[in-house]
Formats: structure tokens, C-alpha cells, sequence
């Protein structure tokens, strides 16, 4: 090899150097003293060893302004590319907070556009891990034109490709709109926050006197506001958890969720399921114990965990197939549908619905939440989503109503009337209008003001509706339920409805796009 040639590989060299030390050591060691790990320590954490091959390392930035020319750094804070995980092709970008703040300039902008377009033309889900200051102060309008390109992208690929963002710092200003987008959004507990506006505006605005972490930390958007679907103890369990949430998603919206072998025992009953409902019907239990003895083994990942507690959401596998899971929680509120329970629900309906992933519903509801709070919030339009989203999908849908099913919630947890395919019950199942007591007091009104003893009456009416109706044979009669099933058959007859479904196919009225109720 010439001397020349010699030099020009020393040359590449030292720029690929220059451009995996982002900031430089001062900075990388800043950002580890804050329990941080850089851009590239992320990506190396969630590909599998060696995948990683990157897009734009030596791309920077073209501004001119405020002195940076004088500030350039190779890669211009971000890290792209591409690489496997679990061996399936994933898109990458990470922000690299150790230059200028990991904010966004007009080509830190055009390197993640880069990759959402790949991952869009190639029908693989994108994976965005986010530590940034927000739009690039010095460059203004460009940084803005910037992230609207990204949001714009956000947009066209949601359903098409999974997008799953990480919250791994500070995310402020308009910048957060990229991940509300996207499907799932994981905050790294005590070192990231997500806000339109800091606490220092706030305190300008409305003189509230709050900290970064009140107003947007992981546990604040985790069950407050219910923007992040999970909060992590540290970036490695982040990382973990982007992993385990890709291996139940298909790589694009025309392919099928991975599909682990399974053997089926000689005998899948579970003799647990018989004993878990509480003699007395208006005492909780926790659906979780349900799930656990329907899924594989260890298999449920929960999201929203700590939000909208009366209903649970998450995937699973049942014989080796992903699944998507909503279930009435009794152990909070009663498994009352709300506002929030109604969008975590329906949100979570639609991701399923997008990715081909069948949904199992599991119902112990009493009903919507009556009360001037849920009306004014507009219960209305936020429970008519639920309905919305059960209503259009078309992935085989099985219910199980394990106890209550009162009223218009029934109908909304994926009912036969609204298109699910089998429809399960309990014997311990209650299927009605509305519960014994409160219905009593209505059609026996007169009957029971007119009595000597008003409580006997009340007790006597109960019974008797109670008797008639809260049971799951009126509806099994109709053949609104297929079959009424012994809670240790649970889980065998769910492996053989969700096989007999697997090639399930319906086509919805043609349309532009319907009008979910937002
Ligand atoms: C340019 C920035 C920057 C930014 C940080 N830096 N944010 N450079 N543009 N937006 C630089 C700093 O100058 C510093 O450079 C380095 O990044 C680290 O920042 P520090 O302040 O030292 O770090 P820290 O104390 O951890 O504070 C982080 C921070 C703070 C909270 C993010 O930097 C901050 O408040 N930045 C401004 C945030 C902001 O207002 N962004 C605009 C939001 S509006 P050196 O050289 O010292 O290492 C927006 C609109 C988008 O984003 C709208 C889209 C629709």
C-alpha cells in the first residue's frame, strides 16, 4: 500500500474517532455522572452485538450564525442507522446530549428523516431514543421546519410500521409531539422529563411553583397524565423493555406477529382459574391473576401499568401467539369504565388493530362512572372511543366475561354485537342492564314504597332479579354467548379460538378514513 493510501485510511480513521467521541470525554463524563449513558452506549445496549451499521457519521451542520462555525462536530448530535434485534431489522436514532444538547438542527433533523424514510420503504418498526435540549436555539426557523418534517413522518408511517420512542433525558417545547405520535412512549425514571413548557414559564403563566420532575418526570406522565406507557428504574431496564416489546410486534402492518413454538400439553387446564372470584360478588379480585392463568407461562407485559388502574392493558402469548389483553381490573374501582380507562383502552385496541395482533377481552365491569366530573369531561365522546376502536377492528377478537357485564359497558367490551368473534362466559357471569339492587329500585319502585317492611321488599325484589338476570344463560340462550365455560377450560378454549380464527379475514366498508371521536 502507497504512503497515500496509508494516510487517507489514517484520515477516516480519526474522523470515525473524532465522531464517536460526540462532545468529547468532558461532556461524556458530565453525562455519566448524571446516571446517563451516551447515544452510542444506548445503541450498542439494544442491538444485537455487532448489528449496528450507521447512516450520516460524518454529516454536519451548515449554520453560521452565533459562532458555530467555529463548533462542529461530526455526526452533528444524533446517532443513525440500522442493526437487529433478536435478529429482526430495526431504524435507530439517538440523540447525543453531549453535542450542543443533543438539540435539533436542520441536519440533525434531515439524519432522522433519513431513517424513518428507510424504515417506512423497508417495513421495519423505528426505534427513536431521545435526550435533547429541543430545537437548535442558534438556527431558528430551520430547527422548527426541522421537527416538522419528523412529526409529518410520525404521522404517515403510524399503523404502517411500529415507532417506539425513549424518553432518556430532557425532552421540551414541541419536540415532545414526535413521540405522542409514535405508539409507545418508556421514560427512564428521575433522569428524563417531557413538557411544552418548562417550570420556568410555568411560573411566568400561572405562578405555579413546580420541578422538572412534578411537571413532567417519568412517574408523572406514568399514572398522571398517562403520556408515557412505562416508567423505567434506569436506561438498561429501558432498553430491556424496547426489546421485549418488539418481540410480540410484527416488522409492518402486512406481516404477522412472531409466532414462538409452542407444545401443548396433554392437558392445559388450570384448576387455579376456579378459585379466584370471591364468593360474594361485590368483592374484588385482581384480573391479573386471570391473565396469569390464561398466558404462557411469564409471558404478559404490561403497558400503562400505573395508569387508569380499573382497566388493564398489555400482550401476551397464548401457545406461542401474541396477544393483545383488556381487562376490567375489579380490584380498582370496581373495573368502572372512565374517561381514562376508556383511551388507554381504546388506544391500545387500535395498536393491536394496526399490527395485526388479535385481542382477548376480559370483563368484569359494572358499568360507566356516573358523576358531574366524568359528564363534564365529556365520558360521552372518551367511552364512545372504546366502542370505536372494538367496533373497527378487524383482528379475531375472543371476550371472556368472568362476572359483571352491566349495561352500555357491555356492549362496549367487544360484545358479539360489535363484531368479536367468540364470546365466553363464566357460569359466575352476570350479563344485564344494570345491577340487581339499583334496577330493583326502579321497576319495583312503587311496589316497594307501598310495603310494610320496605327492606324486605328491596331484598325480595333483588333476589328475584338477581335470579333471572344475573346470570350468563339469558345471553347464552340468545347465542350473544357462545359458550358458557368452566374457568379451568379458560385457557384451552382460548388456544383453540384464537387457532381457529388465525386466518380470519373481513373487509370494512370502503372509506377515506372514519372519524373516531376525538
Ligand atoms: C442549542 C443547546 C440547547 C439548545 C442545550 N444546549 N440546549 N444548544 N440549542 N436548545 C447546549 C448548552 O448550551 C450546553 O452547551 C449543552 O447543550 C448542555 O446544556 P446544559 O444547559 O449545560 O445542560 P443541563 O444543565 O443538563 O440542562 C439541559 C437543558 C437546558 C434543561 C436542556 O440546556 C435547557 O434548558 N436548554 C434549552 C431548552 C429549550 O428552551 N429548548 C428550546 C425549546 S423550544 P455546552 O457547549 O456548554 O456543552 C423548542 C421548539 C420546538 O424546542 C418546536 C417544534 C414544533
Amino acid at each position: 500500500m502507497s504512503n497515500t493510501s496509508n494516510e487517507k485510511i489514517a484520515f477516516l480513521e480519526q474522523q470515525n474517532k473524532k465522531a464517536e467521541q460526540g462532545g468529547g470525554e468532558a461532556r461524556i463524563e458530565k453525562q455519566h455522572e448524571k446516571g446517563k449513558l451516551t447515544a452510542r452506549e444506548r445503541i450498542t445496549l439494544l442491538l444485537d452485538d455487532g448489528s449496528f451499521q450507521e447512516i450520516g457519521k460524518l454529516v454536519v451542520h451548515r449554520s453560521k450564525d452565533f459562532g458555530l462555525e467555529k463548533q462542529v462536530f461530526l455526526g452533528d448530535g444524533v446517532v443513525t442507522g440500522y442493526g437487529t434485534v433478536n435478529s429482526r431489522i430495526i431504524y435507530v436514532f439517538s440523540q447525543d446530549f453531549t453535542v450542543f444538547g443533543g438539540s435539533l438542527s436542520e441536519t440533525h433533523a434531515e439524519k432522522i428523516v433519513k431513517v424513518m424514510d428507510l424504515a417506512m420503504q423497508n417495513g421495519a418498526p423505528i426505534i427513536g431514543l431521545n435526550d435533547s435540549g429541543g430545537a437548535r436555539i442558534q438556527e431558528g426557523v430551520v430547527s422548527l421546519g426541522g421537527y416538522a418534517d419528523i412529526f409529518y413522518r410520525n404521522t404517515l408511517a403510524s399503523g404502517v410500521i411500529p415507532q417506539l420512542s425513549a424518553i432518556m433525558g430532557p425532552c421540551a417545547g414541541g419536540a415532545v409531539y414526535s413521540p405522542a405520535i409514535t405508539d409507545f412512549i418508556m421514560m427512564v425514571e428521575n433522569t428524563s422529563y417531557m413538557f411544552v413548557t418548562g417550570p420556568n414559564v410555568v411560573k411566568t403563566v400561572t405562578q405555579e411553583d413546580v420541578t422538572s420532575e412534578e411537571l413532567g418526570g417519568a412517574s408523572t406522565h406514568g399514572a398522571k397524565s398517562g403520556v408515557s406507557h412505562f416508567s423505567c428504574h434506569n436506561e438498561i431496564d429501558c432498553i430491556n423493555n424496547i426489546k421485549a416489546l418488539l418481540s410480540y410486534m410484527p416488522q409492518n402492518c402486512e406481516d404477522l406477529p412472531p409466532f414462538l413454538p409452542y407444545e401443548l400439553k396433554p392437558d392445559e387446564r388450570i384448576e387455579a382459574l376456579n378459585t379466584i372470584l370471591p364468593a360474594n360478588p361485590n368483592q374484588p379480585y385482581d384480573m391479573r391473576e386471570v391473565v396469569a392463568g390464561i398466558v404462557d407461562k411469564d409471558s404478559f407485559l404490561e403497558v400503562h401499568k400505573d395508569f387508569a388502574e380499573n382497566i388493564i392493558v398489555g400482550f401476551a402469548r397464548i401457545a406461542g401467539r401474541s396477544i393483545g389483553i383488556v381487562g376490567n381490573q375489579p380490584a380498582s374501582l370496581a373495573g368502572v369504565l372512565d374517561i381514562h380507562a376508556s383511551t388507554k383502552g381504546a388506544r391500545f385496541v387500535r395498536f393491536c388493530d394496526s399490527f395485526n395482533i388479535p385481542l382477548l377481552v376480559l370483563e368484569d365491569v359494572p358499568g360507566f362512572l356516573p358523576g358531574t366530573d366524568q359528564e363534564w369531561n365529556a365520558i360521552i365522546t372518551n367511552g364512545a372511543k372504546l366502542l370505536y376502536a372494538f367496533s373497527e377492528a378487524t383482528v379475531p377478537r375472543v371476550t371472556v366475561i368472568t362476572r359483571k357485564a352491566y349495561g352500555g359497558a357491555y356492549d362496549v367490551m367487544n360484545s358479539k354485537h360489535i363484531g368479536a368473534d367468540m364470546n365466553f362466559a363464566w357460569p359466575t357471569a352476570e350479563i344485564a342492564v344494570m345491577g340487581a339492587k339499583g334496577a330493583s329500585e326502579i321497576i319495583f319502585r312503587k311496589e316497594i314504597k307501598e310495603a310494610e317492611d320496605q327492606e324486605a321488599k328491596l331484598q325480595e325484589k333483588v333476589d328475584e332479579y338477581t335470579e333471572k338476570f344475573a346470570n350468563p344463560y339469558i345471553a347464552a340462550g340468545r347465542g350473544f354467548i357462545d359458550e358458557v365455560i368452566l374457568p379451568e377450560d379458560t385457557r384451552v378454549k382460548l388456544i383453540n379460538a384464537f387457532k381457529m380464527l388465525e386466518n380470519k379475514a373481513v373487509k370494512l366498508p370502503k372509506k377515506k378514513h372514519g372519524n373516531i371521536p376525538l
